[in-house]
């Protein structure tokens, strides 16, 4: 969603704003601007659509200056039009950027416009601009204007403030939205993420909540929510440039898709080296892992999927109740909670706030027991949990959750085998084959990424579609509604996932000749009982799109189009099943030529509610 970078150094600025705001492109956005002080004013550029337009009408507004902030906008309050755009200047003196959501802006805006002020946007942000503009006008302390108007504020927020007569000063701050302050050589810069600094600086503190910092050149001074000067660690960040970088590939979908055996083998060496033991989720784990009654997962979209897979192994390899809930739910139910039950969130970008609120609601509740599996070291969802697995599957730019989808699930595996063990559920010879299993699903998935040109052809078919159907049994149910979101996400077909048992009860009444029906069919023990809901799809004209192991002897027939997958990989098979889905969603996307990384409406980080 929405971006922030900034800078104040000895020399233009300009550069490292755009540069970074093009790395924060992914995060998905409508509009981009920003602002520099030059020759004694607050200079703006911004437009509607891609940061590279408002680059070229940046180059030819001329902009250079030592201070400036930079944003892309993901619409909430108001249109995509460019008054909405950040930043936002008040009085030709203040300039704000801002993600998140004020929550009283309403409010604020009448009492602001009964002090004089004129708005020109229909935003929440602009509302931060003319408060600190206000409180800037008494105080004459551009940190105490902030702070003054923040504490008028309610609401989630990472802001960065520049005032037109402090040419050497920026102020931030945080509560609720990630913020962070990189450390240059006689310069300071902000960001909403890492990726949007590398260029710059790889020495990064993260603001906590409720932080305010002032920025200069060269000294950087934090305090926290309660107005005591504080220090934050400084950590160095291993996120590499060419993981950000295209390469050979035409969209990053499409590069994260085929990285998926690396991803996976990077997530499961921790365990190849050092044995399936508790160690992996921390120092903490074995004795927190050894108390619990009961699991409760929380998570959303395809995180909330790899969720639902992990509940079937829970349940069978460790015999300890779970439940898995949407995290936007559960923060607003009134939850029954039991606080001997492990909470695990899982997120790739540990910033999803319906998680992260679901996480906050559930420790509320008495849960002291929470592990965060997530794909971005240091951010918000992993802070704030006890426990914490990193997934090692790299950055991942695309809009569609690719391989965090899959290293997610190696993670919860390797959860559900640690907790099995400490219940005595199984035995070495087990473990020992479960490791087995795990060394060799590189391979399969690759096997399965070879597919690919077969699954084109159906590709070809699919994009003629306006509706599909997917259907999977038991631990690839989850499969299906991760196949269906797959394509809708990026296509713009509308698609729904079924558990295949379900389709006499409703859904059958949609098939006819022109609803596509893909089946994951693995050769497990449901197998007859799929082969059973595919009869009653054929029987109603429908055409069906089968993925079939390798060794369930699937035969092609009229109306039944068969793939094989690779030889059954066991309990680990929704990983491999995962693949073709993923190749058939974006092989269509590129047939439809819809925008594959950035579909229309949707942002990778989902940091409002
Ligand atoms: C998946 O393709 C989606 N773009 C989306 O459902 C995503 O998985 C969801 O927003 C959760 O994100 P997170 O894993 O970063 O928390």
């Amino acid at each position: 969603m929405c971006g922030i970078v900034g800078a104040v150094a000895g020399a233009d600025v300009v550069p490292v704003l755009l540069d970074g705001l093009k790395r924060l492109e992914y995060r998905g956005y409508d509009s981009a601007g920003v602002a520099v002080l030059m020759q004694g004013e607050i200079r703006r550029v911004r437009k509607i659509g891609r940061v590279a337009e408002m680059e070229q009408a940046v180059k030819e507004a001329g902009l250079a200056g030592t201070l400036g902030i930079g944003h892309t906008r993901w619409a909430t309050h108001g249109g995509v039009t460019e008054p909405n755009a950040h930043p936002h200047v008040s009085n030709g003196q203040i300039a704000v950027v801002h993600n998140g959501i004020i929550e009283n802006h309403d409010e604020e805006r009448e009492k602001l416009k009964a002090l004089g002020y004129v708005f020109e946007s229909q935003t929440d942000t602009e509302v931060i601009a003319h408060l600190v503009h206000h409180h800037y006008q008494t105080s004459g302390n551009l940190f105490k204007a902030v702070r003054l108007s923040l504490i008028q504020l309610r609401g989630a927020y990472a802001i960065a403030v520049i005032a037109v007569d402090q040419p050497d000063r920026m102020v931030c701050a945080r509560m609720g939205c990630p913020l962070l302050i990189g450390l240059g050589e006689g310069a300071h810069y902000v960001a909403s993420d890492v990726s949007a600094l590398l260029s710059a600086t790889r020495r990064v503190v993260y603001l906590e909540e409720g932080d305010i910092a002032e920025l200069t050149r060269d000294h950087l001074h934090i305090e926290d929510q309660h107005g005591r000067h504080t220090r934050r660690p400084l950590h160095v960040s291993d996120v590499s440039l060419s993981s950000l970088e295209l390469g050979q590939f035409r969209h990053y979908m499409q590069k994260e898709i085929h990285e998926q055996p690396k991803a996976l083998s990077d997530t499961i060496d921790q365990a190849l080296e050092d044995g399936l033991t508790s160690t992996l989720f921390g120092p903490e784990a074995e004795t927190i892992l050894r108390d619990i009654e009961g699991v409760q997962i929380l998570a959303c979209g395809t995180s909330y999927y790899a969720g639902m897979v992990a509940r079937y192994w829970l349940e069978s390899i460790a015999g300890i109740p779970t439940n898995v809930e949407i995290a936007s739910e559960y923060r607003y139910r009134e939850v029954a909670a039991n606080p001997r039950h492990l909470v695990v969130t899982l997120s790739q970008s540990g910033e999803t706030l319906d998680t992260l609120e679901a996480l906050k609601y559930a420790i509320a509740l008495g849960h002291q027991a929470t592990l965060s599996i997530c794909n971005v070291r240091e951010s918000a969802i992993p802070r704030a949990s006890r426990m914490v697995f990193y997934t090692r599957a790299g950055a991942e730019i695309g809009v569609a959750s690719t391989k965090a989808f899959t290293t997610q699930l190696v993670a919860l595996f390797m959860l559900c085998v640690v907790i099995a063990k400490l219940r005595g559920r199984i035995d070495a010879s087990k473990e020992a084959a479960y490791l087995d299993t795990l060394r060799h699903l590189p391979g399969s998935v690759q096997h399965a990424l070879n597919l690919e040109p077969q699954i084109c052809v159906w590709a070809e078919h699919f994009a003629q579609k306006s509706h599909a159907l997917f259907l999977g049994r038991g631990v690839h149910y989850p499969i299906a509604l991760e196949g269906a979101l797959k394509l809708k996400e990026i296509t713009y077909i509308h698609a729904e996932g079924y558990p295949a048992g379900e389709l006499k009860h409703g859904p059958l009444a949609l098939v006819d000749a022109d609803m596509p029906v893909v089946v994951i069919a693995p050769n497990d023990a449901l197998l007859e009982k799929v082969k059973s809901n595919m009869q009653e799809v054929r029987a109603r004209g429908g055409e069906l799109f089968v993925f079939a192991d390798l060794d369930s002897h699937f035969g092609e027939q009229e109306g039944v189009h068969v793939i094989r997958t690779p030889r059954h990989v066991g309990l680990l098979s929704p990983v491999v099943h995962a693949i073709p889905v993923q190749l058939l969603a974006y092989n269509t996307a590129l047939k439809r030529g819809t925008d594959v990384d950035k579909p229309r409406n949707l942002a990778k980080s989902v940091t409002v509610e």
